[in-house]
This record gives C-alpha cells, structure tokens and sequence, in this order.
C-alpha cells in the first residue's frame, strides 16, 4: 500500500479528512450495523439536541506503525469502555464495546496510506463519538443519535515539541464537584475554551485547574492528566473523582511500577506540596503524550521544576521512551495492550 504523499515530519495536532470514516445510527431503540462511509460532511436537523443541549461524548487514541512495520492501536478496548461510561451519564445508548473495536480496525485499515511511518514522529490519531441527533427543544435526551469515527494524521499536540510548557493555574474550573469531569463530554470542552484563549493569551501553554470544591488540590488540564515526580523518585498523580481518568495516565503508572520498578502514588497532590516536593512534573493523554512542564505559574508565584526547561527530566523521559517503545513495537507489552489491524 502506497502511503499518502504527506510531510510527516511537519504535521502539527490538526485535522486532515482522509478517505474514509465510520458512521452507525441508532434508531427505534436499536443500532444500525454501521458502514464506512467517504462523505466527511453531516447534515442533521437544525434542532437536533446535540446542537442546542450539547448531548454529545467522544474518545481519542492512536494508531501507530510498529518498528517492524505493523499497524498497531492502543489499548482500544479502554477507549470502547469509557465511551460506555460517558454515554451512560449522557443518557445516550451504549455502542457496544465489540462494535467499538471493530469499528476501529476498520476505520484505520480503510485508511491505511494515512497512518504515519515508523520514525516520523507523528501517529494516526482516531476520534469516536456519538451525539444526539433528532430534533429537541424539551430538555430531554435525544431519541436517535450518530456514531462516527474519523481518523488523522498528527504531530504533537503542543507546539514545540518536547520543550518543557509553561502552565498556569487557572482561575476558571473545569468541572463541578459531582459535575461531568470524570467523563468525556464535549461540554467539558466547550467550557475550557475560554480559559485556553486567555491562557494563550497571557503567555501560557495550558491551564492547570484546581479541584471544584476547595480549589487547593491539583486536578488536570483541558486536555491531559497531571503526574508529577517527587524529589525522591515516586510517581505521584492526582487521585480524584472530577478528573478524566486517563488511559495514558494508567498505563504509565503501570509502566512506572511494573517495568522502571519506580514507586508510584494516586492521592489528593496540594499546590503548596507542588512547590516542596516535586523534581518533574510532566501532562499525559493521547494526544499529549507526555509533555514536560517546565514552569507552574500561581498568580505570579513561578514553581520552577527542578528538571527545568530545556529538556525532558530523566524519570520522565525514561516514562516516555518506556510507554512509546511500547507503542511502536520495540519494547514487549503487557498482555492485551497492543492490537494489530489487519491491512
Ligand atoms: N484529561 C482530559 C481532560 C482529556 O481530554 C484527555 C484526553 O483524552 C486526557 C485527560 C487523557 O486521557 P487519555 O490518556 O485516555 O487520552
Ligand atoms: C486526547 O488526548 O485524545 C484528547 O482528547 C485531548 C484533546 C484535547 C485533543
């Protein structure tokens, strides 16, 4: 198969249509069986809930070309589950987790001459979702709704590279307490926009928000999970029921523990221990990946990272090569990880 004639090595974290997407219904209390479809346009009623009550979820994951030239995913199955729990909260139907999985093979087999070379430095990034698509005008759920699954291809997210960020500490919240945090709601999104055009704005490349009830405890940013080293080695990462719980964040946890024998923690982390304690702080999500972060700004106070802001700390790069040699096929993964697309 002929790869699209694409400057890999360029691509930053934007969209690019490519050939093919999936598209299932559900209709009369049942889905579809769901096709690929070429068409990257959607014609909905003006009144449809996903346009006036924002009922809509959706997931992000990677596929990747191996050392040895195999078209891998990530850990879809986590993606397929969460995508369950974020629909049940939306009151949306489930897409079963097998069809989820299927869909994926097929969307990424369909477009196989997008999916980056091995050493490009850039990954084909897959987007599901699923939102409410009959007309509403009650506040009420949707009675029929559209999956889709498109995929393109990406660079990093942030620009830069692996240059260490600064982030600030945002003064918005993200979620409320007993809100939608911990699901991945477009809502979610919508609302950070504004605190990302101000953080950009102000100089900052991200916004770090703090728990909804007390506004001490670090939770994440708009589009990552936080994990932090300690001076003495540990893993810390923000434990709360607010914040999206990451497939990254997981995994690197496990990686942390299971194959760099490091210790890891998951508890409340205070700004005020942020500022004691902690040697590499580093932002983890699929798209992120792991970003560095070089500098915490809290109104005006700077949290310098001891690992400062040229490179990568070591702990975190020795995370990052760990969790992308697994990813590309050049460190063994654990049982389950790695799913390969037949092309
Ligand atoms: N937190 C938020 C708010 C996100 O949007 C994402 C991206 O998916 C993450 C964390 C990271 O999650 P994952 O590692 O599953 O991509
Ligand atoms: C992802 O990492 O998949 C996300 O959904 C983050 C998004 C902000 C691009």
């Amino acid at each position: 198969m002929e790869k699209k004639n694409i400057a890999w090595e360029e691509l930053g974290f934007g969209y690019i249509s490519t050939d093919y997407r999936y598209v299932s219904m559900y209709k009369d209390g049942q889905w579809d069986k769901g096709a690929l479809v070429s068409d990257p346009n959607v014609t909905m009623n003006e009144c449809a809930c996903v346009l006036q009550y924002a009922q809509t979820c959706f997931e992000g994951l990677k596929a990747y070309t191996t050392e040895d030239g195999r078209i891998v995913t990530f850990r879809p199955d986590m993606n397929a589950e969460r995508m369950e729990s974020s629909a049940a909260y939306l009151e949306m139907p489930v897409f079963p987790k097998n069809r989820f999985l299927d869909a994926v093979d097929q969307v990424v087999a369909a477009n196989a001459a997008y999916v980056p070379p091995y050493g490009s430095g850039a990954t084909l990034y897959v987007r599901p979702y699923m939102y409410g698509y009959n007309a509403v005008i009650g506040v009420k759920p949707a009675s029929e709704y559209m999956f889709r699954m498109f995929v393109t291809p990406v660079g990093p997210y942030f620009k830069g590279g692996i240059k260490p960020l600064t982030v600030r500490i945002s003064d918005f919240d993200r979620a409320a307490p007993n809100g939608t945090g911990h699901i991945k709601a477009g809502l979610n999104y919508a609302m950070s926009l504004h605190a990302i055009v101000d953080a950009h704005e102000k100089g900052f490349d991200e916004n770090i928000y703090l728990d909804p009830a007390t506004r001490t405890t670090i939770e994440e940013t708009g589009g990552a999970n936080v994990l932090f080293v300690t001076k003495d080695g540990k893993i810390v990462t923000p434990r709360s029921s607010s914040i999206l719980p990451s497939i990254t964040r997981r995994s690197l946890l496990y990686v942390a523990k299971e194959y760099l024998g490091l210790q890891v923690e998951e508890r409340p982390i205070t700004l005020a221990e942020v500022r004691e304690n902690m040697a590499e702080c580093g932002l983890c999500g699929t798209a992120a990946v792991i970003s560095p972060v070089g500098k915490i700004v809290d109104h005006g106070n700077e949290i310098c990272l001891p690992a400062g802001m040229v490179e990568m700390g070591p702990i975190t790069k020795k995370l990052y090569d760990t969790l992308t040699g697994i990813q590309m096929g050049r460190i063994q993964a654990p049982t389950g990880w790695i799913r390969e697309i037949r092309v």
